[in-house]
This record gives structure tokens, C-alpha cells and sequence, in this order.
């Protein structure tokens, strides 16, 4: 099937590749011309693991072409997919422009009918008022819109396309419906379930999956804490709870609150909803308070700790000190670092009178735009050298795999402080390494 992809961002380039990589023939369109360009020639704007690779093979097949000419675009397929950005708006909503400026482009450029396919994670009711907005502006043609959500993890996202747990789509039209059928029917053999449903529910499915993930990240965020507290192991309590196969094991990772261009913006535009729609998530909203309470108490953990191993006064402890951040991107194998702990904790840290240097493999030039102050490396022991503390904030293979046995050699204090549960307590005491992590109890 000819489809036209408006948007080739994070979803709109995944998706469009993938849908490629199925077997349709796809035009992905943008208006930065600079990025069009870059995809003309063979460059990935973004770093995800396996999309260079089908990119490349879509673009030799002919399968995959890139333009920014929408209206073209427009007039050469009967489906388009509308996957711009829905970024946060100062006041907790999603930001809705984009969409609608597609809206109108289509039915500007419209040439006859078309089924228009809302990929970018929108409120409830926004297909709706897709079609309005096409009706408004072309009375000539008839569109048929459609939700069809996408459940995409950056860093895995193509393996998530490939092999989805679901796939979902809401419409009320049978036509789209055979259609969305049609396009998806390379899964038929593979037993995906297919939730074909209302556009209501198929946008609310989206938010709703986000916002439980987010919870279940929260909740053992606090399980964590409460272990602390406590004395119990939340590495074990993970396991003894997540074996549970009504709760399941993933999702149970204690770290430094989640993060990125998702959870953080749909759990708030969630709770938006729910009180506009006079019905409040008290659940969403504590998940979202809990969230940033989180993260800011680690800020105030790390400090306390580094005084405490350093032997120096707790309010000045941090003036003067190298700290090392390992892992500036939200989590591992993405270059986005969209409310990543680094873009909390590092200048948390340099406001205390630290100087930060940051490793990533992929995030530093975003860390760098992002993060005043911040001296970043994409080499490992440039960050420890005469380092006085290490944070770990993303979990990275390369920070993983530390030896540190050879590693600790280079820092000026052996102390370490892993916020994502990286390494064994009982290793790092071997090591005479003084060790803070998550829920775990000190091992002396
Ligand atoms: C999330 C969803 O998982 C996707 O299904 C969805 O399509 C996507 O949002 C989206 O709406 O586009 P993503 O934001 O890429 O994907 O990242 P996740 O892997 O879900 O992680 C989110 C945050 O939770 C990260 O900060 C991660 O470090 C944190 N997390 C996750 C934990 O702290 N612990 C865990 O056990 C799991």
C-alpha cells in the first residue's frame, strides 16, 4: 500500500521504515528540509539501534523515499499517517498545533478521498477533532480518520514494530478498518492480537498503557525508599513480587524516576484529562508527584552521602569537587536526553559547587545544549580520572561492564553511587569502594 508519513521524527521515521520494511511503499515527508536532506544521503538524525539498516534497505528496495513536499505526498497515496510531535504546553497539556497544521494541510492538498491515520499520542477526543478540522477545510472529499497508537520503546523500537504485543486501532468506519487490517496484515500469521476498538478508547489505550508503566516505575521507586528504610532488599522484592504473573517481572526496576519524551509528558496530560473530563486520577497524579519527589530526594541523597564518605560538612561538602555522571541519556541505547535524571541531577550538583564531568556514548552534544556548566566524554576514563564521586544514572553496557577493580585506580575517592542498581554490594565492599545504591542493604 502507498502511505504518506507526515512527521519524520522519533515515531514518524521509525514507523515509516518499519511499515517499509512490511512491505508498503512509504513516503516519509518534513518540513526541515536540512533533516530531509540528511535522509536523502544516507543520514540517521537519531540514534536507535537496527533503523540505519532498515532505512538503507527500504531506501534501495524503493520502498522508502523522504521529501518534504506534502502536498505531493498527498496526492500520490489514499493513506496518510499523521505522526508529529505532541510536545507538553506550559500548562501540562499536549500541545495540539501540529496535528491541526497537518489537519488542514491534508485537506488543503487533498485530491480525493483518504483514510487519515493519527500516529502521535494525542487526548482523547483529538481524532475527532481531526475530522472536523478536514471537513472544515475541504468539503469536497471524504476522510475517514483513524487512531492507531504506537507502544515503541526508544532504543528497542525497531524490535518493538517487528514484534509488537498488540496492535491497536479505533475507527468508525469499516472501510478504514479494512484498511488498518490491510496494512498490518503482515502480523496475521505471527498471533498478534488486534484490538480494533473506538477512537476514544484507542487513544485512551495509549495514555492509559504509558501511565500504568509509569506507575508500576514509581511504585518500586518507593518500594526502594521503604527498603531503605527497612532493611529489606528490593532486588529480591522485585523478583518475589514480579514472579507474581498477575504483576509480571518488567517494569520493576528501581532507578532515578523515569524519564524521556513519554511518561513524564502523558502521566501529566492524563491527569489533565481525567479532571477536565470531571472524573480525577488520584492514582496518575501521585504517580507524577511521586515521581518528581523522587528524583530530587536523590539530589539531596548523594550529596549527604558523598559528606559522609568524605568526612567534610554537610553543606559545603560539594564546593570544589569533581563528580563524575555516568549516563547522560534518559536510559540506555537512545541519544535523548528529555527529562533524563542528568538533566536534574548534574545541575543539582554544580549549583552545590561541583564541577560535573559527563560520559554518554551517544548523549553528550544534547547533554551539552541542555546542561549549563556540564563538561561532557564519550571515553569512560576521561570521566574518572581524579573524580572524587561517580553518579550512575543510566544503565549503558559500556557503564554496566565497568571493571572496577581496574577502574577505582583512577578516581581520587572511592565512592560510588549507582542509581540504577548496576553492580553487587558485596563486590564493590570487596573492592573498598564506599557504595550507595537503591534498596539494598550496605554490605561493610
Ligand atoms: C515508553 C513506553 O514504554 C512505550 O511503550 C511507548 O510507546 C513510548 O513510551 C511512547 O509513548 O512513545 P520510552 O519512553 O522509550 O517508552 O521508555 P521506557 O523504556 O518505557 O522507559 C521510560 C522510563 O522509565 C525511563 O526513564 C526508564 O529508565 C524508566 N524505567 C523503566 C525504570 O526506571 N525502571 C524500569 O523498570 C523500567
Amino acid at each position: 500500500m502507498k502511505i504518506a508519513m507526515i512527521g519524520t521524527g522519533y515515531v514518524g521515521l521509525v514507523t515509516g521504515a518499519c511499515l517499509a520494511k512490511i512491505g508498503h511503499e512509504i513516503i516519509c515527508v518534513d518540513q526541515d528540509r536540512e533533516k530531509i536532506d540528511a535522509l536523502c544521503g544516507g543520514a540517521i538524525p537519531i540514534f536507535e539501534p537496527g533503523l540505519k539498516d532498515i532505512v538503507d534497505e527500504g531506501v534501495q528496495d524503493g520502498k522508502l523515499s523522504f521529501s518534504t513536499d506534502l502536498t505531493q505526498a498527498i496526492e500520490l497515496v489514499d493513506v496518510i499517517f499523521i505522526a508529529v510531535g505532541t510536545p507538553q504546553a506550559s500548562d501540562g497539556r499536549s500541545d495540539l498545533t501540529q496535528i491541526e497544521n497537518a489537519a488542514k494541510q491534508i485537506a488543503k492538498a487533498a485530491n480525493g478521498d483518504k483514510v487519515v491515520v493519527v500516529k502521535s499520542t494525542v487526548p482523547v477526543g483529538t481524532c475527532r477533532r481531526v475530522g472536523r478540522i478536514l471537513g472544515k477545510h475541504d468539503h469536497q472529499h471524504t476522510f475517514q480518520v483513524t487512531s492507531n497508537p504506537e507502544f515503541l520503546r526508544e532504543g528497542n523500537a525497531v524490535s518493538d514494530f517487528m514484534r509488537p504485543d498488540r496492535i491497536v486501532f479505533g475507527t468508525n468506519s469499516a472501510q478504514a478498518e479494512a484498511i488498518m487490517c490491510d496494512i498490518y496484515a503482515h502480523f496475521d500469521g505471527a498471533n498478534v492480537p488486534v484490538i480494533k476498538t473506538s477512537l476514544e478508547t484507542s487513544e485512551l489505550i495509549k495514555y492509559s498503557a504509558n501511565a500504568f508503566l509509569a506507575a508500576k516505575v514509581a511504585f518500586i521507586n518507593e518500594m526502594a525508599n521503604l527498603c531503605d528504610a527497612t532493611g529489606a532488599n528490593v532486588d529480591d522484592l522485585s523478583l518475589g513480587i514480579g514472579l507474581d504473573s498477575r504483576i509480571g517481572a518488567a517494569f520493576l526496576k528501581p532507578g532515578p524516576g523515569y524519564g524521556g519524551s513519554c511518561f513524564p509528558k502523558d502521566t501529566l496530560a492524563l491527569t489533565i484529562l481525567a479532571q477536565e473530563a470531571d472524573s480525577p486520577s488520584r492514582i496518575i497524579e501521585s504517580v507524577v508527584d511521586s515521581n518528581s519527589n523522587h528524583i530530587r530526594r536523590l539530589g539531596r541523597k548523594i550529596a549527604d552521602f558523598c559528606a559522609d564518605c568524605w568526612k567534610t560538612d554537610k553543606k559545603n561538602s560539594l564546593i570544589d569537587k569533581r563528580i563524575a555522571v555516568l549516563g547522560l541519556a534518559f536510559k540506555a541505547n537512545t541519544d535523548d536526553i528529555r527529562s533524563a535524571a542528568s538533566t536534574v541531577i548534574a545541575p543539582l550538583l554544580i549549583k552545590q559547587g561541583a564541577s560535573v564531568i559527563g560520559f554518554d556514548p551517544e548523549a553528550t552534544i544534547a547533554a551539552e545544549a541542555a546542561i549549563d556548566h556540564i563538561e561532557t566524554t564519550t571515553v569512560i576514563n576521561e570521566a574518572l580520572t581524579g573524580a572524587d564521586a561517580v553518579v550512575v544514572l543510566t544503565e549503558w553496557d559500556a557503564i554496566k561492564l565497568i571493571d572496577w577493580a581496574e577502574k577505582k585506580t583512577l578516581l581520587n575517592a572511592p565512592v560510588v553511587i549507582d542509581l540504577r542498581n548496576l553492580y553487587s554490594p558485596e563486590m564493590m565492599a570487596k573492592l573498598g569502594i564506599q557504595y550507595l545504591s537503591l534498596g539494598r542493604p550496605t554490605v561493610e
